[in-house]
């Protein structure tokens, strides 16, 4: 077990469902091969500090500014994590309060529209995320929603083509961001649209934000009124939300915050935030993510290389989109084997996709688990094997079982948690 978890044996003694839900999940993760995109293992040191104590603290407000007594630790993690995350995206402001990316993203919103404002995202079928402005999510229903999609030559995304249509729709905030593109912002080229249309502009970075801590991708910090991000993806912190922004925003962002839409902040994962930071501050944070976009690669060559077809031909990030219409095979389909095969994905729509969100014609995969193990080049070679085998004997049980039982040995020559 891994020792950072906690006190597993306290568990044991009282709670014997939970406990063997987690034993499970820990088998889980350590003897499949993952490969989505939004998930990474977090670091022992991160763990530990997320399963701490300071889950048992109320601490409204803000550091030096709370309605509880009894703040003075909980202040020094949360000053750590606000000035580690600027050290590294060089935020004029941070907010580390956010519960999730979602909660970052209104906080962010709310913080300079009003319902039935305009907003300009990136469409969730080529792409973008729910809080993008998807009608089922809040976004979709407080704002009215303008998107923008990817070029149907090219896959990627078209700025003459956002221009036009921001011209069009005169948002109030231009959105920017994705959790299914796998090339690099252009963020200038956003500021300037945002700018000719007197709009603000939000960079969502959930996805990348790892990357650009590395220096491995363009950082929109110094180009956007708002920068949000998740810290459990590339980012590899516990699952929570950060908002950067301008500091004539500061004060909006933290009032949206708390009290606008949360109650008391997860004082536990903002210390494992801090950690988090620390980490990724360090020339082996730097090192991993190098590794993450070179694994990333050789699998989208290997792949295209059979004859898959990778959205937009390949990727300059941790993540890639399969489009296996050319196969005859689909997303939901792929997904399956794949799962039976001990290979864990998630079937995705691809950019003009005929099929419904929930049969999708494509997968995503994505590096950042595989790496954080410390499989390279090589074994990316292996999975590419992999992968063909089960998508091309995807109704043989027998192929399917053999390839789970390779995946199993393949995991069992990595670590959970790979110090580069
Ligand atoms: C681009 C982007 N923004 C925001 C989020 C939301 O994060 P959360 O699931 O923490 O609410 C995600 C999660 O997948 C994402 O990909």
């Amino acid at each position: 077990m891994n020792d950072a978890v906690g006190s597993l044996d306290a568990l044991k003694a009282i709670d014997q469902d939970v406990y063997a839900a987690i034993v499970a999940e820990e088998e889980r993760q350590r003897d499949k091969l993952l490969l989505i995109a939004s998930e990474n293992f977090a670091s022992p040191a991160v763990l530990a500090a997320q399963g701490s104590l300071m889950t048992n603290k109320y601490a409204e407000g803000y550091p030096g500014k709370r309605y509880y007594g009894g703040c003075q630790h909980v202040d020094t993690v949360e000053n750590l994590a606000i000035q580690r995350c600027k050290q590294i995206f060089g935020a004029e402001h941070v907010n580390v309060q956010p519960h999730s990316g979602s909660q970052a993203n209104m906080a962010a919103y709310l913080s300079v529209l009003k319902p039935g404002d305009t907003i300009l995202g990136m469409d969730l079928a080529q792409g973008g995320h729910l809080t993008h402005g998807s009608k089922v999510n809040f976004s979709g229903i407080l704002f009215r929603v303008f998107s923008y999609g990817v070029d149907r030559e090219t896959e990627t995304i078209n700025y003459d083509a956002v221009q036009k249509l921001a011209e069009e729709c005169r948002p109030r905030m231009l959105v920017v961001g994705a959790s299914a593109y796998s090339r690099t912002f252009d963020f200038p080229r956003f500021q300037q649209i945002a700018k000719s249309v007197s709009a603000y502009l939000l960079v969502d970075i959930a996805h990348i934000a790892g990357l650009i801590a590395a220096g491995l991708h363009p950082n929109p910090v110094p180009y956007a009124d708002f920068v949000t991000t998740t810290t459990h993806k590339t980012l590899r912190g516990p699952r929570g939300g950060v908002v950067m922004c301008k500091a004539e925003h500061a004060k909006a962002v933290d009032k949206f915050i708390f009290p606008g839409i949360q109650g008391g902040p997860l004082m536990h994962v903002i210390a494992a935030k801090a950690v988090a930071f620390k980490e990724a501050l360090s020339p082996a944070f730097t090192l991993y993510q190098q590794q993450v976009i070179a694994n990333a690669k050789v699998l989208a060559q290997g792949l295209l290389d059979l004859g898959y077809k990778i959205v937009s031909g390949g990727t300059d990030t941790h993540l890639m989109l399969m489009n296996l219409t050319n196969k005859g095979i689909t997303g939901k389909e792929a997904d399956a084997a794949l799962g039976v095969a001990g290979i864990i994905v998630n079937k995705n729509a691809v950019p003009y996709d005929e099929k419904p969100p929930a049969v999708a014609s494509g997968i995503r995969l994505g590096s950042p688990i595989v790496s954080t193990r410390g499989m390279k080049e090589a074994e990316m070679k292996e999975i590419v094997g992999l992968v063909d085998r089960v998508l091309q004997h995807r109704q043989d049980p027998a192929v399917l079982e053999e390839v789970r039982i390779q995946a199993k040995a393949l995991c069992s020559r990595f670590p959970i948690f790979h110090t580069y």
